[in-house]
């Protein structure tokens, strides 16, 4: 496929995008919104990435404290992975993050190609584990990896 067919956009989510994004999210098993896995989705805490104005990326977070925040929810449509449209989703996040002065970002992530991904391009380190609640993501993976990154060193990398 020519690059310029590849081009894609990332803006912030706005409530109209809900049902755009739950079509995103079912394409990884993860649009279970509310479920104990993920009892809301704030969307204004979300981005979503655009290819000729159809939605075919999302990510999130969660601001837990005046330093901490978690990821909420990331996925691509298969049919557009491989596009670098997640580095730019998590970059997205991680960028607003730092705006708002978080340090430390916490990211629950159950396959190991993802998480190998998170540790090789933003520098995220294994803290632990935890069971899931429900099937939600991968359906044979039963726990979550816990991975965190320090956002002030990621930001002071990329300058
Ligand atoms: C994780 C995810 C969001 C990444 O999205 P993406 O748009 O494919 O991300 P990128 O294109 O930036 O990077 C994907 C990586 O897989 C490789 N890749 C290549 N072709 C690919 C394809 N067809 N499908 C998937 N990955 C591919 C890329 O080369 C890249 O690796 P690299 O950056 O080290 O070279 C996406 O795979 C996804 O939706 N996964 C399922 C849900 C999930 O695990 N979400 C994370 C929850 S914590």
């Amino acid at each position: 496929m020519p690059a310029e067919d590849k081009l894609f956009t990332i803006r912030s989510a706005h409530d109209i995008d809900f049902p755009a994004v739950i079509d995103v999210l079912r394409t990884a098993n993860m649009h279970y919104i509310p479920s104990p896995e993920m009892p809301e989705l704030d969307l204004y805490c979300c981005c979503v990435a655009e290819v000729k104005s159809r939605i075919v990326g999302m990510s999130g977070y969660k601001i837990l404290s005046a330093r901490e925040a978690k990821t909420t929810l990331m996925a691509v449509l298969p049919e557009f992975r491989g596009w670098g449209i997640g580095l730019a989703l998590q970059e997205w996040r991680m960028n607003e993050l730092c705006r708002h002065g978080i340090q430390s970002l916490i990211t629950n992530a159950d396959r190991p190609e993802t998480i190998a991904w998170y540790k090789r391009h933003f520098g995220y380190r294994e803290i632990g584990s935890l069971p899931k609640e429900h099937e939600f993501g991968h359906p044979e993976i039963s726990r979550w990896t816990t991975l965190q990154v320090d956002l002030t060193q990621w930001k002071e990398k990329n300058e």
